[in-house]
């Protein structure tokens, strides 16, 4: 059975698990950077479709040791990528290198997209596949870690969080899939009443609203970089699709509630919310979350309030942290409340001790996803 690797955010991948085995993958492999499954392509068709926290997935082709990029070139080129994919592909080749031997990521990465070439070229006549960083057809991963290489292939092409509903966004949005992977993490149950104080363009309760529905988030997807191999099968592909929406929702009870004091940012949102079908159970307001109260009686705060402070914003971070408490702890009692933080010194202004913590990446910065009870 081929083995695939789905890459997530760091902090998420033990979500990423139970979701893969939750879609009815038995044997998988839980690292820090994401999970090894064992499954046939029907399933990685599946998790490239319905996994709501992968960033990508990945099918390693070739594992091996290089000391030197004379040794990288060789091994990459005794791999016969004409099985995977037809010469007439654009190709782009992706590096990481973490603690590498070879330390130059452009330059591996050149290494690498030389050897495809010249194997291609020796196999096909002389015809050599087009680079497009851009647009790629296909792309390949390279992953060194000292002088350990991995080569995969990338079964998703376009990043998973791009899910194709976001059009327009606010200054920091968050990934879809982190936000997605943040929900998963709270206690917030999927059946009740969800409020952002903070929405910015809706991440959080757009996603969230998917969730509850059951719609793939893959759904709004024009591609995928499976479709773009040799041993991409159309049929089963639309057999995966059709199983999928079947699994879905046809409405929701209750709401979800957006506020942020951007009324711009808030038109973005909406937008956001219509192009994913779910605008009807979100409901947006513009408030000042010193001004917040709760909508309904009870639900959970899932949110993650403005932290990237500019120079000088620091003093009205400090009061808006603390309204935000003050709010809480005046409406919303016997809620749950999640913060993304990404910064301590404004936690501070809480005042509120967390019963929970979870640690995550939110793109380079090091966050804390914190659960407060309201009493
Ligand atoms: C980090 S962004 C949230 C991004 C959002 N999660 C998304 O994915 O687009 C923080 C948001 O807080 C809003 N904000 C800042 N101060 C506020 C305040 N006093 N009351 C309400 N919203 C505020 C900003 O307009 C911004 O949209």
């Amino acid at each position: 059975m081929p083995e695939f690797f789905a890459s997530c955010p760091k902090g998420l991948s033990e979500v990423l698990e139970k979701e893969i085995r939750d879609l009815g993958i038995e044997n998988t492999k839980l690292t820090q950077l994401g999970v090894f499954f064992e499954s046939n392509w029907k399933e990685c068709y599946r998790v490239n479709l319905s996994s709501r926290i992968a960033s990508r997935i990945l099918k390693p082709i070739k594992d091996f040791f290089a000391y030197h990029q004379d040794e990288l070139y060789q091994q990459v080129s005794k791999i016969d990528f004409s099985k995977h994919f037809d010469v007439t592909k654009k190709i782009k080749v992706e590096c990481s290198l973490h603690d590498s031997i070879l330390h130059d990521q452009r330059f591996v990465a050149m290494k690498v997209k030389d050897a495809i070439a010249d194997h291609f070229r020796e196999h096909t006549g002389g015809v050599r596949p087009d680079v497009d960083t851009k647009d790629p057809d296909v792309r390949i991963h390279v992953r060194g870690i000292k002088n350990e290489f991995s080569i995969a292939l990338d079964t998703s092409g376009e990043s998973l969080f791009k899910r194709g509903y976001r059009m327009e966004s606010g200054l920091a949005p968050l990934k879809e899939n982190l936000a997605a992977g943040l929900l998963k993490l709270s206690s917030w149950d999927q059946q009740s009443p969800l409020i952002d104080p903070f929405c910015g363009s809706g991440t959080f309760l757009i996603e969230a609203a998917l969730m509850a529905l059951k719609i793939p988030p893959g759904s709004f997807r024009k591609r995928f970089g499976f479709q773009n191999l040799k041993n991409y099968d159309p049929e089963v592909w639309n057999m995966v699709v059709s199983e999928e929406i079947a699994k879905e929702k046809d409405s929701l009870d209750f709401k979800l509630y957006g506020f942020d004091l951007d009324s711009q940012v808030l038109k973005k949102a909406k937008a956001n919310a219509e192009n994913a079908g779910v605008l009807q159970y979100l409901q947006f307001q513009r408030k000042d979350i010193a001004e917040l109260e709760s909508p309904v009686s009870l639900g959970t705060v899932v949110t993650n309030p403005p932290y990237g402070a500019r120079l000088g914003e620091e003093d009205l971070l400090h009061d808006t942290y603390k309204d935000f408490s003050h709010s809480l702890k005046t409406h919303f009692k016997g809620w749950n409340a999640w913060v993304l933080s990404g910064n301590k010194e404004f936690s501070k202004d809480f005042h509120l001790k967390n019963s929970r913590k979870f640690f995550v990446f939110n793109g380079a910065i090091e966050c804390r996803f914190l659960s407060y009870a309201i009493k």
